[in-house]
């Protein structure tokens, strides 16, 4: 589904277009896989992003409860002390010598991890940061397992990773849901749910609460980099102006291109009948009209619509905007080193894998 008007009113029609097919594998799991994950009880039951039940609305608030418009305003500073931290820290290398001198993924160094600390933080769950990276491998080859087309052999590898994953999930669960300090996971366990329930949605949040806008910053810094955003490098600066950067992206190539639904009973759509159980996919970016129309919503649908509309919207275009602006101030004179790099392209995520840049020797130019 291309149009983003029909597309807008799949989403805004949650009685005839149902999100349960969100969370399901592109590519069938082959039996050897869905062993894997039945050993570590792995079970993804219909908790929020999937969930069409009368439950979702209960469920969606407490979440929301911690990502709040005063929460997200309130976390700005700590994301630019975080942004800049990276930041300088790239800046550092980038002009020392020997091996790591000349050459950084801008990926690694200032994309990866602010995003997943700052959700940490915001949903008061305490990981340690030596188990950080590995949230991040587990993230991305969950996003490829459910979301890609791996081959038997590569996806059973996969499924050990997501087992894995799972495993170290239902711990930190056990372990939030009784500590007495304000966490999302104790709250969910208060509003009545059972641990599986809590590590379907954690899996979920876990992922989508970080990887995404790793993913949306990567972009926004290849594109500005490459010189193919309306933004240049040196303008990018700019805290307004690495802003629209990301904006931009939002509305031409966003981390999240396109969103599922699935028709839950016989309906129309656009005159056109569609029949019970017909899986569509819809376009949330690229599609939009990028005229200076100055209108809030040319990148509204990057974020779904309706009554599933993330809840993590605002805090992400923050984000991206504030790691954009602190990493084109600090490392002021560097250019792409790769301008060709492999993307992660996947049914519903994608972005660079990395951005790897090099300084300008200004002497040479
Ligand atoms: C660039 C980053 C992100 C993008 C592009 C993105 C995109 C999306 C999309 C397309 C949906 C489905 C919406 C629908 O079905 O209408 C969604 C749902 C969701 N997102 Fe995000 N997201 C991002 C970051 C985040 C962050 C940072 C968080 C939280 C920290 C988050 C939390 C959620 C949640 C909880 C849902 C499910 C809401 C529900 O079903 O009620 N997302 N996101």
């Amino acid at each position: 589904m291309r149009d983003p008007g029909l597309a807008r009113e799949v989403l805004h029609r949650p009685q005839d277009f149902s999100p349960a097919n969100a969370l399901v594998a592109v590519t069938p799991l082959t039996g050897a896989s869905l062993r894997v994950l039945q050993r570590a009880r792995f079970a993804l039951p219909p908790i929020l992003a999937s969930n069409d039940t009368d439950s979702h609305a209960g469920i969606r608030k407490v979440v929301a409860g911690f990502f709040t418009p005063a929460t997200v305003a309130a976390i700005e500073p700590r994301i630019r002390e975080l942004a800049r931290e990276s930041a300088r820290t790239a800046a550092a290398l980038s002009l020392s010598s020997g091996a790591l001198g000349d050459r950084i993924d801008l990926v690694d160094a200032v994309a990866a991890l602010p995003p997943a600390i700052l959700m940490l933080e915001l949903l008061g769950i305490d990981v340690p940061g030596d188990e950080l990276a590995a949230l991040k491998a587990w993230s991305r080859e969950s996003l490829e397992l459910f979301w890609g087309w791996p081959d038997p052999d590569r996806q059973l590898e996969l499924a050990h990773s997501a087992a894995e994953f799972y495993d170290w999930l239902r711990d930190l669960v056990d372990h939030s849901v009784v500590s007495p300090s304000r966490n999302l996971f104790g709250a969910l366990d208060a509003h009545g749910l059972s641990n599986p329930a809590i590590c379907s949605l954690g899996y979920f949040l876990l992922i989508a609460g970080q990887e995404t806008t790793t993913q949306l910053i990567s972009t926004v810094l290849f594109r500005v980099l490459e010189g193919s955003c309306s933004v240049t490098w040196a303008e990018a600066s700019d805290p307004a102006l690495a802003r629209e950067a990301v904006r931009r992206v939002l509305a031409t190539e966003s981390s999240v291109p396109t969103w599922r639904r699935v028709a839950a009973r016989e309906t129309e759509l656009g005159g056109e009948t569609i029949p019970a159980g017909a899986e569509i996919l819809l376009e949330l970016t690229g599609n939009h009209r990028l005229a200076a129309s100055g209108r809030p919503t040319d990148y509204g649908l990057a974020f779904g619509s309706g009554i599933h509309r993330c809840l993590g919207a605002k805090l992400a275009e923050l984000e991206a905007a504030v790691v954009v602006h602190e990493t084109a101030a600090a490392l002021p004179r560097v250019r792409l080193a790769d301008p060709a790099p492999e993307w992660i392209r996947l049914l519903s995520f994608q972005a660079p894998r990395m951005v790897t840049v090099e300084r300008v020797n200004l002497e040479a130019t």
